[in-house]
């Protein structure tokens, strides 16, 4: 494709989304970026021009299923060769920055490579491409000129929508290869903060989650230099009147202080539900991770909060089988689980994940192992969220009802807990928060009617 040809040409895009919803966010971004090169977003690869594959690195798994997609993506790019049409292949995200140039090495059909500190340069790279044919790699590691490149009108996210304020990390945990892939802690600046809210806002958002790998660590600046951290942040965007509920995601339980505790009894807009992941319920393990807090500060934290906003609620990430986790480590973690009583949690086997501390750690455990702990872990963590569930069964929550329910007249959406709600006699309500009264626990969900004060 010619240069001229690629400026002026409809063309389509098909972006295919992997891991955190920070990935989520910087998909759009990546649409945003590529519109005013002609390009509409299409959900079928076949018809596609370009694809842009945004992958995870958190996991192995994560990892190896870019590899699998890309075998399947590349016998399409072969179909449409063969007819004289050409598909682009993009790899952007975190495996793009821990693997580089070997992704070429492994997959040469791939056009394009970028990791999520370099994708404001997909569009030059594109043009780059159309010029000479070959393979080209993007792996700039400097957040600020990222977010100084990305369009600040974008496209609606809906009613619920993602906007970044932090990016990276310096925590190291042992376990972890975000401070490699995303790279140093960064606070994005409050007005541009506040702009970006505020055309999310016009674009019909009503729920907006602040996120950052460690959101809880958020320092901005306002324009006079004067330091902002996440509960001035929220403050300030609680003032925006379209946004009638405020989440914030990942927070590190070292950096949760007074205010923003306080301010979950506050202010009403932030949601009474919190992930706030622990890892591990074992002293031990906590300091092998360098997670730099033990079990009972992360319980007093949680009492804590409860104590500011009594309906409060939480979820969790748990590692198993960490080196050198024994039987007592993991009971450990089983306890903490019993003594906080989560809304839910996410659970996962340790993966190695080349470079990083744990990596190189001998006492590894073996999979067998693995696999039973995680087995035992998810039994309970799947009782405790139907627990949580049922405890809904007559209480009045709010509902953002976003589509229409399975049956005629029903509604579903989210509650303040993130759990999913179908409610009665609601169709005509869709993109409106309601109140409703729990009637019912099933597998996956809730249901409910509407109270007095909504119908
Ligand atoms: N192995 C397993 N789980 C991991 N996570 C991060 N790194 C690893 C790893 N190497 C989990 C943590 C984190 C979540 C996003 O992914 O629980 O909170
Ligand atoms: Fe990874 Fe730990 Fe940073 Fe979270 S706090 S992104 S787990 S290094």
């Amino acid at each position: 494709m010619q240069t001229a040809e690629l400026e002026l040409l409809p063309k389509k895009l098909h972006i295919v989304t992997y891991g955190c919803q920070m990935n989520v966010y910087d998909s759009y971004k990546m649409a945003d970026l590529l519109s005013p090169l002609g390009f509409v977003s299409s959900d079928k690869l076949e018809d596609s021009n370009v694809v842009i594959l945004n992958t995870c690195n958190i996991r192995e798994k994560a990892s190896e299923k870019v590899y699998s997609e890309l075998g399947r993506i590349k016998k399409i790019k072969d179909a449409k060769a063969a007819k004289g049409d050409n598909l682009t292949i993009i790899v952007a995200g975190c495996v793009g920055q821990a693997e580089g140039e070997e992704i070429f090495a492994r997959a040469p059909y791939v056009d394009i490579v970028v990791g999520p500190q370099s994708y404001q340069t997909i569009p030059r790279l594109l043009r780059e491409l159309s010029r000479e044919n070959k393979n080209l790699l993007n792996l700039d590691f400097a957040i600020e000129p990222k977010f100084d490149a990305l369009p600040e009108e974008s496209a609606s996210q809906g009613l619920s929508a993602f906007l970044t304020i932090q990016e990276g990390c310096d925590k190291f945990c042992k376990f972890c290869c975000v401070p490699f892939t995303r790279g140093p802690e960064f606070s994005r600046g409050v007005s541009d903060i506040y702009r970006e809210a505020l055309a999310i806002a016009s674009k019909g958002a009503v729920e907006i989650n602040l996120l950052g790998q460690n959101v809880s660590a958020f320092h901005g600046k306002n324009p006079d230099g004067s330091e902002v951290n996440l509960a001035k942040l929220i403050r300030y965007i609680a003032q925006i009147p379209n946004f009638k509920r405020i989440s914030y995601t990942t927070s590190h339980p070292r950096d949760m202080d007074d205010e923003i505790i306080e301010l979950h009894g506050t202010e009403p807009k932030l949601l009474p539900f919190l992930h706030l992941p622990v890892q591990s319920g074992s002293d031990k393990i906590l300091k092998c991770m360098n997670r730099k807090h033990t079990a009972e500060e992360y319980l007093k934290l949680i009492e804590k909060f409860r104590k500011a906003r009594p309906d409060m609620a939480f979820s969790s990430d748990f590692i198993v089988g960490y080196p050198g986790e024994t039987e007592e480590d993991f009971q450990n973690t089983m306890d903490l689980v019993k003594a906080v009583g989560y809304a839910n949690c996410y659970s996962f086997k340790y993966s190695i994940r080349p470079g990083t501390a744990a990596s190189y750690m001998e006492n590894q455990i073996d999979e067998e192992i693995k696999a039973d702990r995680l087995d035992r872990l998810q039994k309970l963590i799947v009782e405790q969220q139907q627990q949580f569930n049922r405890a809904s069964i007559g209480k009045k929550l709010n509902v953002l009802l976003d589509k229409k329910g399975r049956h005629e007249n029903q509604a579903t959406g989210k509650s303040e807990y993130m759990q999913a709600v179908t409610v009665e006699n609601a169709e005509d309500l869709i993109e409106k928060i309601v109140e409703v009264q729990i009637t019912e626990a099933r597998q996956n969900s809730l249901m409910a009617t509407l109270t007095k004060a909504s119908s």
